[in-house]
């Protein structure tokens, strides 16, 4: 009997069962994966994992071209603990440090100092970890990122929290008696909480930040090459919206000379939705095919608008009922598309319905939140997929599944999606939400660039002309240039006073394609993300320094920059710095860079390395150039060009700067670039013997390069 007893208490002491010790911490085992790449599993890892469902192939070769970095030094005594069925990490953090990235964050770049249980749902005012991309990545300034692979609600505390066996403790003060108090004291580590018993975790190292995102784009596959219609101008026409009516909107763009490149066919182009049925309505679309074939003539492109969600209406309903889970959404089935059959009878439908008719994408709504909508996490799914993780994975399997239909016809594919996770880098979605706030999307645009998703600041509607055209400026700098008038019917002319502004901001975005996709390229290629957070570009230092306990913003002009949060500027490729204006503003603060910048309207010298205030006017975007920058534009057109068209550039140069700048190109339609057929060509600009600024470059003689002659602009006196 005492044995017996004895036994038991040995075995739950084992188990961890009421024993109150401390459990053993241990230090992680890094095995290289890739160069500048390690992994370590602690305990038993989840089956499910984002970079298993997103599919990735990392790129070797172009890891490889980065170079072979050692571990990062700064995460030398890391450690875990497996307590009570979860698993805590904890990864160290140095004073200066900071960190970026802990998803799609609208309000915050910076994320040290904050605490999020990342969690796929829609956006709702809170940078608390419930958002569209909920990516476990963190980028520290020192030059590494972290990676839990998991599709857990992680709870992360970004150096929140002070251990007693801290080396670097606070002080303990009185709140009384010291005026430095603080409710938040210095803490020396992140620290997070994966609710299972095990996780895997990826360290990436690199020289800067941007090296660092490079690497995990690199890894999760490079980043997506969108088809050159993808980054013209795109409307979404509204709900209800008959084929007649869209052929008429779509003539009217053309009419009125504003340029479109394809249209987003919103709810009530199929019989039944929400749920769905994934049939066109017949009323609506008596002759689907004929109305995708006229609008290809036209060089216009369709999107379509879904949620997975099954209608008892749709063809597929009896058949994919025995692979759904437990609950419905909007009283449709949910298909659990982790099995074989939903995903093969939804290639079967989509692509008879579809994209053998014409389609070219889609926008895959409701694949986030509100939990209200979706199923609960006690919902259980055919394939044993516990419902919290199909929560957090089902957005990033709805994309690989339709990515890989398309990559099957070697055709490029761009589409929206409103959620996303870990591992997305390759896929050709773009996040978009129903917030609408502004400035916050400008933000988001910054967030995006660390963690390998792509996001749109859509224009829907505005209450002011002003508004209007703040928003379509901002918007045609971003990844997708998007009018989404499913609800208003908005046009880009509807506000009249400044319908010419809009139509020459939509006009520089299809001048700018070249430049875009090159920019594109290098996210395919090289990892480096087409919108960057000016925490990712050299010459702005993340660091702020002190003097004397103080501030220093004599010696490093960024200091003051590094420590409040630059959240409404970006980057849009190597040269061009983006400061949109929100309604209501006449002047604000740009940061521009260490180096020299220049107007991009008028080639002047903007500033060097310097906070400057702009006064800009309502007519155009504050767009800087860095010195040295180089811009292929189009000459000003309404379609994306066709593959067949050969077209002359002209090439703006702004500074002083001698350069050198390769320019992409490829068919722009398939996936043969994935065979080595493309080019890149370099774009150079030397001073002559009089110490003049000269263009010049070879023409490649291959059929998929496009551009037949350069006009070399000199923008800077
Ligand atoms: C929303 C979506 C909008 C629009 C609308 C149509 O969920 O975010 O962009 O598509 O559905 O009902």
């Amino acid at each position: 009997m005492l044995t017996r007893r004895y036994f038991t208490f040995l075995l739950l002491i084992r188990l961890g069962v009421g024993s109150f010790a401390t459990a053993q911490s241990a230090n992680f085992q890094w095995q290289s994966v890739a160069p500048g790449v390690w992994k370590a599993v602690v305990g038993q890892s989840d089956r499910i994992t984002p970079l298993a469902v997103a599919g990735i192939t990392p790129r070797i070769d172009r890891l490889k071209s980065l170079g072979e970095p050692p571990f990062p030094n700064a995460l030398a005594g890391s450690i875990y603990q497996l307590v009570d069925g979860k698993t805590y990490l904890r990864f160290p953090l140095q004073k200066e440090e900071q960190l970026f990235g802990l998803g799609l964050n609208f309000k915050t770049v910076q994320q040290r100092g904050q605490i999020k249980t990342l969690h796929v749902d829609h956006y709702n005012g809170k940078d608390n970890g419930r958002t569209h991309a909920p990516v476990p990545f963190y980028v520290s300034s020192l030059g590494y990122g972290v990676l839990i692979n998991s599709a857990r609600y992680i709870t992360v505390y970004a150096g929140t929290a002070v251990r007693t066996d801290s080396p670097n403790r606070p002080p303990e003060k009185d709140r009384n008696t010291q005026r430095d108090w603080s409710a938040q004291p210095y803490s020396d580590a992140v620290e997070i909480l994966v609710p299972a018993s095990g996780t895997e975790i990826y360290v990436f190292a690199g020289k800067s930040p941007m090296e660092v995102v490079q690497r995990y784009n690199l890894h999760n596959g490079g980043g997506v090459l969108p088809p050159k219609w993808g980054l013209g101008f795109t409307h979404r026409t509204p709900t209800l919206f008959s084929d007649k009516e869209i052929l008429a909107e779509v003539a009217d763009f053309e009419a009125r000379g504003y340029p479109l490149s394809f249209v987003g066919l919103e709810p009530g182009w199929q019989s039944r939705s929400y749920p769905n049925s994934f049939v066109w309505d017949s009323t609506r679309f008596p002759k689907p095919q004929q109305f995708l074939e006229t609008l290809r003539q036209k060089n216009i492109r369709a999107n379509l608008w879904i949620n997975p969600y099954v209608s008892s209406h749709s063809p597929i309903y009896k058949d994919v009922l025995p692979y759904t889970g437990s609950h419905m959404v909007w009283v449709g089935r949910v298909p659990d598309f982790s099995l074989p059959q939903p995903q093969a009878l939804y290639k079967q439908l989509f692509t008879q319905q579809h994209l053998s008719m014409g389609i070219s994408g889609y926008k895959v709504d409701e694949v986030d939140g509100y939990d209200n909508w979706l199923w609960p996490d006690v919902a259980t799914f055919p394939s044993g997929i516990p419902a919290e993780q199909m929560r957090q994975i089902y957005g990033l399997q709805f994309q690989t599944m339709t990515d890989a239909w398309f990559r099957e016809r070697n055709q490029r594919t761009y589409g929206l999606v409103r959620g996303s996770n870990a591992g997305a880098s390759a896929l050709p979605y773009v996040i978009y939400n129903d917030y609408y706030d502004h400035h916050d999307f400008i933000t988001a645009l910054c967030t995006s660039s660390f963690i390998g998703v792509l996001w749109t600041p859509e224009a829907r509607s505005s209450k002011t002309s002003e508004e209007w055209l703040r928003r379509m400026q901002s918007v045609c700098f971003s990844p997708m240039a998007m009018l989404n008038a499913w609800a208003d019917g908005t046009k880009p002319w509807s506000f009249t006073d400044v319908a010419q502004d809009v139509k020459d901001v939509m006009q520089l975005r299809m001048q700018l394609l070249p430049y875009l996709y090159t920019t594109f390229a290098q996210y395919h290629f090289d990892g480096k993300p087409p919108i960057r957070a000016v925490h990712l570009v050299d010459g702005f230092s993340t660091v702020s320094q002190t003097t004397e306990g103080r501030l220093n913003s004599t010696d490093n002009p960024y200091a003051l920059a590094a420590t409040k949060d630059l959240n409404d500027q970006f980057m849009l490729g190597d040269y061009v710095l983006v400061a949109p204006m929100f309604a209501g503003q006449t002047k604000r603060a740009v940061w521009l860079p260490a180096g020299k910048w220049y107007d991009f309207y008028t080639g002047k010298l903007a500033g060097e390395g310097q906070l400057i205030e702009i006064s800009p006017g309502l007519s155009r975007i504050p767009l800087f150039v860095k010195d040295g920058g180089i811009i292929p534009m189009l000459p000003p057109r309404l379609h994306t060009p066709d593959r067949q068209e050969a077209i002359p550039l002209t090439v703006r140069h702004y500074g002083t700067k001698e350069t050198s700048w390769p320019l992409y190109d490829d068919d722009g339609e398939t996936y043969d670039y994935n065979r080595g057929v493309f080019t890149w060509t370099p774009l150079t600009v030397k001073r002559d013997q009089q110490g003049k600024l000269v263009g010049s470059w070879t023409r490649p003689n291959t059929p998929d390069f496009h551009y037949t002659t350069i006009n070399w602009q000199f923008m800077t006196p």
